[in-house]
């Protein structure tokens, strides 16, 4: 196991910039997940920190050692790292023990080490007696575990994940999410995992890193992205958010502030980072769905508004409705139980602490 850090990455295919500027570490144990929009550099990052990649700049250290800087490249079977890919690429004409061994054999261990060893791995992924089995004879989900217990053998200082699961049907992949940070915490192995899911990437991690276009766009625990997002783009990326166009009508020093819709329907908010603040001109304004709580009678809090149901859709414990405030259309999840049907008129109130102020000018 080892830190891994990533400083100031750049990866350029000719004038296309894949990786600009990427700075991230990974704590000894740590689980981090690399999550953004298709192409926006999260494998070529993963394969510059395995060595199948060459970087333009920067420097990649595992456990202290730099692994890549200035055009020197420690090749990939030097690094102590291995990696998950989302094609399990088992070999077919090998049984499963033969898959688990193979990275032991090739170190030349002891015969007796390499039983012992693929034995454990195959144990841990919960295939002990699949050890015979011919790589055709197993269902993806088990031919994704002997990756794993083929990933986990060698107990290399990181482990690197390329959307492992996203070849498995949704069940299954729900299973092998809690599975994988199961297993990962029992070994307590540095991980780095690649996903554009930003659901995955949420129950999975520790921290993630949110790209965009080849940039670090923030980075935090899975709450920390979800409640204080710093940028339009997180807001929408992460969960389900409403966003509204808003200026600022007026700012305290606290972080709350006061914001108008274009109707002139104003808003209590907050902004989450005291750094990016605005005292006026144009910012987004971020609300859960599932912030948004039905009332009864106007208790005379703020943030009371007169809405129309336009639709309401089950979804099993809550109901996600379309809701007409003023000109705005709002998306709310309110619990199943009393469900408003479609044509009333409803009020609703939203906490001043979840709407959430982002400027990205
Ligand atoms: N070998 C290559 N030559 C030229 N451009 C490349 C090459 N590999 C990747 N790119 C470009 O680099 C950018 C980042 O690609 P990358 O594969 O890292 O994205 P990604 O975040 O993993 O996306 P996805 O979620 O679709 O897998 C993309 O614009 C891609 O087209
Ligand atoms: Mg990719």
């Amino acid at each position: 196991m080892a830190k891994l850090s990533v400083e100031d990455l750049v990866v350029a295919y000719g004038s296309v910039v894949a990786v600009r500027n990427v700075s991230f570490e990974v704590e000894d144990g740590e689980f981090v997940s690399l999550l953004g929009p298709s192409g926006c550099g999260k494998t070529t990052t993963l394969r510059c920190i395995a060595g199948l990649e060459g970087s333009s700049g920067g420097t990649i250290r595992i456990g202290g050692e730099v692994v890549a800087a200035d055009g020197r490249d420690v090749p990939p079977e030097k690094r102590g790292i291995n990696m998950v890919f989302q094609s399990y690429a088992v070999w077919p004409h090998m049984t499963v023990f033969e898959n688990v061994a193979y990275g032991l054999r090739t170190r030349r261990e002891p015969a007796a080490d390499i039983k012992r060893k693929a034995d454990e791995a195959l144990a841990i992924v919960g295939l002990g007696g699949y050890a015979d089995r011919y790589g055709t004879e197993l269902s993806g989900g088990q031919q994704q575990r002997v990756a794993l217990a083929r990933a986990v053998v060698t107990s290399p200082r990181l482990l690197l994940f390329d959307e492992p699961l996203s070849n498995l049907d949704a069940g299954l992949r729900d299973r092998m999410r809690f599975e994988l940070v199961d297993l990962q915490r029992r070994l307590g192995q540095t991980s780095l995992y690649v996903t554009h899911d930003q659901s995955e990437a949420m129950l999975m991690s520790d921290r993630i890193i949110l790209m965009r276009n080849g940039e670090m766009v923030q980075a935090g625990s899975p709450r920390d992205l979800y409640d204080r997002p710093m940028s339009r783009f997180a807001a929408e990326f992460i969960g389900n958010a409403n966003i509204l166009d808003t200026v600022v009508v007026r700012a305290s020093d606290d972080g709350g502030a006061l914001v108008a819709l274009a109707d002139g329907t104003t808003i209590e908010a907050r902004f989450p980072w005291p750094d990016r603040r605005r005292t006026s001109g144009p910012v987004s304004a971020c609300i859960r769905a599932e912030n948004i709580e039905q009332v009864s009678a106007d208790d005379g809090t703020n943030n009371v508004f007169d809405a129309e149901v336009m639709s309401v859709a089950f979804l099993g414990s809550t109901v996600t409705c379309q809701l007409r405030v003023g000109v705005t259309t709002l998306r709310a999840e309110l619990p199943a139980r009393r469900p408003p049907s479609v044509g009333e008129r409803i009020r609703i109130r939203i906490e001043p602490d979840a709407v959430v102020l982002v400027a990205d000018h």
